[in-house]
């Protein structure tokens, strides 16, 4: 028995290979391919638009993939579907509960769905409310919850029937500090416990706070993945973009490649991108040399190695160039 429990614990929790998406014509993801360990916070991270709610629909097996394929444990859903939906809980990116019933009705409701009865659907309704810490609201109608508290039940749902593998689509949208820390508090306890977690989100500082591991997705392609700490160093320093008029932009350029203190210097029409770990020494460089060869800057971004910078050297964009708030 111990040998065949070794074996299942070297399978990875999920495996997607080269999966893609489509809607109609519209193709969503496209050759998307990730590996994730038991017990991991695994982050997709992406701005909107990028393809991560399509991912999470495949991997619950809502969605089937146009093409690649899934693993869920080693098993796929061509053959084992009801086994992997037991081992699955989703937490929709969209609220999906009865707003007219109260939190305890709805999680009374669902374990009906998962066919958890009598004492044990009381002992794991109890259990999850006080995961998401709801157990005083319990009796209250879901429609008077706040925003935070919609998103916590949200959460308590999908953990009813104890799923090894939770797949969490912007469980924060829209909820303040406090709620948004309870919510990793718990995802923390979860992942502890040895629950594995896909956490979509499209902000970088909840990935660096929870995720081993990210991806970062955009355009429904992974652009780069590994740890966010190994992402950020990736970028070499401090990152420049600055906006430059003056026919002299080539020249600025040659003379700024030749600096030992600068790791990589591109021209994007009048964006000049500098990367270096001696920015306080390029500045002032980049000020006398512009002065002699008549450049005009008009604009001067600084951004410190972050999962945002990443994005933005890979991109040309900001993750919230494109958000809706
Ligand atoms: N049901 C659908 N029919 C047609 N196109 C769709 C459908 N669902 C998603 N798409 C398109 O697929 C692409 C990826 O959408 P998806 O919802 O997966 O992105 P997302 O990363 O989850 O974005 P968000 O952060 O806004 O939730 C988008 O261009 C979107 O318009
Ligand atoms: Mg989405």
């Amino acid at each position: 028995m111990r040998g065949f429990r070794n074996i299942f614990a070297m399978i990875p929790a999920i495996v997607c290979n080269n999966v893609r998406c489509k809607y109609r014509s519209m193709i969503a993801v496209q050759g998307v391919s990730f590996q994730v360990a038991h017990g991991e916070v695994f982050g997709l991270l992406g701005p909107n638009g990028a393809g991560k709610t399509s991912i999470l629909s495949m991997l619950a097996g809502i969605k089937y993939p146009s093409d690649g394929s899934i693993q869920i444990n080693g098993l796929n859903y061509a053959t084992h579907r009801d086994q992997i939906k037991r081992l699955i809980g989703y937490v929709p990116q969209a609220l999906a509960f009865y707003t007219r019933l109260t939190g305890l009705e709805n999680l009374q409701f669902f374990c009906g769905i998962f066919q958890i009865f009598g004492d044990a659907a009381k002992n794991r309704i109890q259990h999850v409310l006080k995961v998401v810490g709801l157990t005083d609201r319990a009796k209250d109608i879901a429609e008077t919850y706040s925003g935070g508290m919609k998103r916590r039940l949200n959460i308590a749902i999908a953990l009813l029937h104890e799923p090894k593998i939770l797949l969490m689509d912007e469980p924060t949208a829209g909820v303040d500090p406090h709620s948004r820390n309870s919510i990793f508090e718990c995802i923390e306890q979860l992942s502890r416990t040895g629950t594995t977690v896909i956490y979509s989100t499209h902000y970088m500082e909840e990935t660096e706070r929870l995720c081993k591991n990210i991806a970062i997705v955009d355009q429904g392609q992974i652009i780069a993945m590994d740890s966010p700490q190994n992402l950020c160093e990736s970028i070499g320093g401090v990152f420049f973009q600055v906006g430059v008029q003056g026919k002299n932009r080539c020249s600025l350029v040659d003379i700024l490649s030749q600096m030992d203190s600068i790791a990589e210097v591109n021209l994007k029409d009048s964006l000049l991108e500098i990367t270096t770990k001696e920015p306080q020494k390029v500045l002032q460089a980049f000020m006398g040399i512009t002065d002699k060869l008549d450049i005009q800057i008009s604009s001067l971004n600084i951004s410190n190695p972050s999962l945002e910078t990443v994005f933005l050297k890979l991109t040309g964009k900001g993750l919230r160039d494109q958000q809706d708030g």
